[in-house]
């Protein structure tokens, strides 16, 4: 008979991954939702932002970080990016579904227009997005699947991201800036409003300041953590582990740095941040923070 080892039990993680620390708002959320799990998050802020990327670009990234997470042995692979998920999503599902190690990949688009489509009254829906998302039409198709009769009005926001990330006081000329990027939301008539941006969280308060009060805001973390709880149920993936996962780090760029601006997104402590390597960065925006 083999020897029963005492050793505690590693459960398979969760994968998540994002451009950078941005999408750890959607892990905070998956933290509160499924405290029992554990998870592995690959922040790729080598090659940061995605924004403005082509979508062979994020495809090429979005295989890569796939594959270490599977290496780790991920038994769900969320894809915490909007940008990645717009621009890569059915080509990482088919990479996944053909490796050694299938398993499902979930992005943030579908869960987070689904509930802009249940929640609006009205039928007009607003998105907040960066170029990149905005230009594939992802959340139209999105949305037009789950309603085709709801309305959607899409601002690509190249400058937003970059507010929300530095943690720098909002000036004066944000506030304009974000002004700017509403206006046309506040002319269609939205009644709900995407966010369709791991950054947007963190100007939260000043969109709603410049929507108005009555505007629902929808996020990609509370519309996914539904999501992930319902694909893990309906496979049997869930962890019989009782108590507090453990959640780990990995990153392409700057661990230290990874790990300070992190712990403001994540609202837990980071800790350790293992760097990883996945090769040439290509041409960067020449602005990139993280
Ligand atoms: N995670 C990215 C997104 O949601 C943040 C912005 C970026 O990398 O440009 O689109």
């Amino acid at each position: 008979m083999a020897p029963v080892s005492s050793a505690p039990q590693r459960i398979a993680p969760i994968g998540v991954f994002d451009s950078g620390v941005g999408g750890l708002t959607v892990l905070h959320e998956l933290l509160v939702a499924l405290p029992q799990e554990d998870f592995v998050y690959l922040g790729d802020s080598a090659r940061f932002p995605y924004g403005d990327r082509t979508a062979r670009e994020l495809q090429d990234f979005s295989r890569q970080i796939a594959d270490v997470l599977l290496a780790r042995g991920a038994k769900l692979i969320v894809v915490a990016c909007n940008s990645a998920t717009s621009g890569a999503l059915a080509d990482l599902q088919a990479h996944v579904a053909a490796s050694a190690h299938p398993v499902d990949v979930i992005g943030v688009v579908g869960p987070e227009s689904n509930l802009a489509v249940v929640t609006t009254r009205n039928g007009r829906v607003g998105l907040l997005a960066t170029p990149a998302t905005v230009a594939t039409g992802a959340y139209e198709r999105a949305v037009l699947t789950a309603d085709p009769l709801v309305r959607l009005a899409s601002v690509a926001c190249p400058e937003l991201a970059q507010i929300s990330q530095t943690g720098a006081p909002i000036t004066e000329r944000d506030v304009e800036i974000v002004r700017a990027y509403c206006a046309p939301l506040r002319e269609a008539g939205v009644d709900t409003v995407i966010l369709g941006c791991t950054h947007y969280p963190f100007v939260r308060a000043l969109l709603q300041r410049v929507l108005g009060p009555g505007i629902s805001l929808i996020t990609s973390g509370t519309a996914i953590a539904r999501r992930v709880e319902h694909a893990l149920a309906a496979r049997d993936l869930e962890t019989a582990h009782v108590g507090e996962g453990r959640y780990d780090f990995l990153c392409t760029g700057d661990a230290a740095a990874f790990a300070e601006v992190g712990t403001r997104f994540l609202q837990l402590p980071v800790g350790a941040v293992e760097h990883v390597d996945l090769g040439p960065v290509g041409p960067l925006p020449t602005e990139a923070l993280a």
